[in-house]
């Protein structure tokens, strides 16, 4: 294990001038190729062949890969200070997402998470657990049909609608509901633009007239006009709600007393709207894929569904009791955590495990990696929800695991995803019994999320 004592100690001298070890790759692009082509090795095969901080050169990049929970802590919670959300980030903020909480940085933020954070306390969030039980029963509906026809369908793709629908409902209740259709379409254009521009080195700029360009801001314009259309509805009394935008319009700020402008608003309702559905449509995806090919676990989940729930429909106050469902989508997000890897880029120069961090640096934390480090994970590729029984989550170093992140700029909506989780589980394993069609291909697509990259072809019984 790497040497706790040195992280969070301050910036040394030259003595400790250490860089870490790393592959040294192409003497041009260093390893920037393997990381478009697949990351996922290029970032595990680094941790088992180089250890806990592995160094990489992309192109003109330094990057760091850490992979132990000490400097998971360092890096995220108790240096955060010192690392700045890295470039990508921003990136992706430019024309959808604006300023709002994923992407904004500074003082900014720190005053917009104190205005957005009373709106997701767990009392709050179980005010929003009828609406999550109504959209989750209209597909399971569907599903039934499909049952009944004996249909095979990616349940990916219907995850992805179900939880858009989920946090539309939450964030607007149903003033959205005439334009869901447009909202859903232009989510999925503004959604895959975002992931092409993350990853492309050089983006387009948004100027070219180029169709894809052209089709990203008509994406962002819809999107506008229908959150700005609420927004309006909302300040002139014509509509009112007791959801998450109405929580937003009334935060005030401590110190000044003041609230949001419409233009932050909009930025948070994006944010929201964009880092609140798909994340958890891939949790329940790759969930499902687990779950079928481990009968052991599917005939647990179902009676523990049968002893907390005895058939009726789950409500906020069962969620904390369906602990073994819980621990199914923590064993899941853990080999597939949606939210894959995360990155800083070091404001000042730092000592990191004992090595050096030269300003500028970016060092990146992936929970796919560390979920799958040994030392903490005994045969790490092994699906085990029994590995989050409480006695044994205790075993571990906190930041062995860490699928909303860490720290000051962890998942806000933490709580809101796990109770949609568990709540959609229940629900769907309470009606159907899984099934994957044999022989469709599986595979890990890491974008912004962690997708499967030709769904998840399912059949219900
Ligand atoms: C399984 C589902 C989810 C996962 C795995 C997930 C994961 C994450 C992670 C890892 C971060 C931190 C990123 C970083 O440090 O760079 C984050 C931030 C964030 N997430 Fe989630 N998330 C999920 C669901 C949600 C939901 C349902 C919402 C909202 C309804 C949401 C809203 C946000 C926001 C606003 C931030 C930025 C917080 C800040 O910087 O202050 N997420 N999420």
């Amino acid at each position: 294990m790497s040497d706790a004592s040195t992280a969070g100690s301050p910036p040394v001298s030259s003595a400790a001038r250490k860089l870490p070890p790393g592959p040294k790759g192409h003497w041009f692009w260093g390893s920037l190729q393997e990381r478009r082509r697949d990351p996922l090795t290029l970032f595990t095969r680094g941790m088992r062949d180089y250890g806990d901080v592995v160094h990489y050169r992309m192109l003109i990049r330094e990057i760091y890969l850490v992979s132990d929970p000490e400097g998971v802590k360092h890096v995220l919670v108790e240096q955060a200070a010192r690392y700045a959300k890295a470039k990508p980030m921003r990136k992706l903020g430019a024309l959808l997402l604006g300023d709002g909480l994923l992407t904004a940085e500074g003082d900014f933020w720190k005053r917009q998470r104190r205005l957005a954070q009373p709106a997701f306390h767990r009392e709050r969030l179980a005010r929003l657990c009828g609406l999550m039980a109504d959209a989750t029963r209209e597909m399971l509906d569907r599903w039934e049909r499909r049952r009944q026809q004996g249909e095979p369908f990616d349940c990916a793709a219907d995850f992805m609608a179900l939880t858009l629908s989920i946090v539309s409902r939450a964030l607007f209740s149903m003033d959205v509901s005439a334009d869901a259709a447009a909202v859903a379409r232009a989510m999925v254009v503004a959604l895959e633009e975002t992931n092409r521009r993350i990853l492309s080195f050089f983006p387009l700029p948004l100027w070219m007239p180029m169709a894809r360009n052209r089709e990203y801001v008509e994406a962002v314009r819809v999107l506008d006009e229908v959150v700005f259309k609420v927004i309006d509805a909302r300040r002139k009394g014509r509509s009112e709600g007791a959801d998450l935008l109405a929580m937003l319009m009334e935060a005030r700020d401590e110190e000044t007393g003041a609230t949001m402008t419409d233009r932050q608003l909009r930025d948070e309702v994006m944010t929201l709207f964009l880092a609140g559905h798909e994340t958890t449509a891939n949790a329940l995806a790759w969930t499902a894929w687990l779950v079928a090919q481990h009968p052991e676990v599917e005939a647990k989940l179902r009676s523990e569904l049968g002893q907390v729930l005895g058939g009726r429909p789950p409500e906020a106050q069962d969620i904390q009791k369906l602990r073994y469902t819980s621990q199914v989508l923590d064993e899941s997000m853990r080999l597939y955590p949606p939210a894959w890897i995360t990155a800083r880029e070091a404001q000042e120069d730092d000592h990191l495990l004992g090595f050096h961090v030269p300003k500028g640096t970016i060092v990146a934390v992936s929970p796919y990696v560390m979920h799958r480090n040994p030392r903490y994970w005994p045969d790490p590729d092994r699906f085990d929800p029994d590995r989050f029984a409480p006695d044994r989550a205790q075993e571990r170093p906190r930041h062995a695991y860490f699928p909303f992140g860490a720290g000051q700029r962890m998942c806000i909506g933490n709580n809101f995803a796990l109770m949609e989780g568990v709540l959609i589980l229940a629900m769907l394993y309470q009606r159907f019994t899984v099934k994957v069609v044999e022989g469709h291909p599986v595979v890990p697509l890491p974008r912004v999320t962690l997708r499967p990259q030709h769904g998840i072809r399912i059949q219900l019984a």
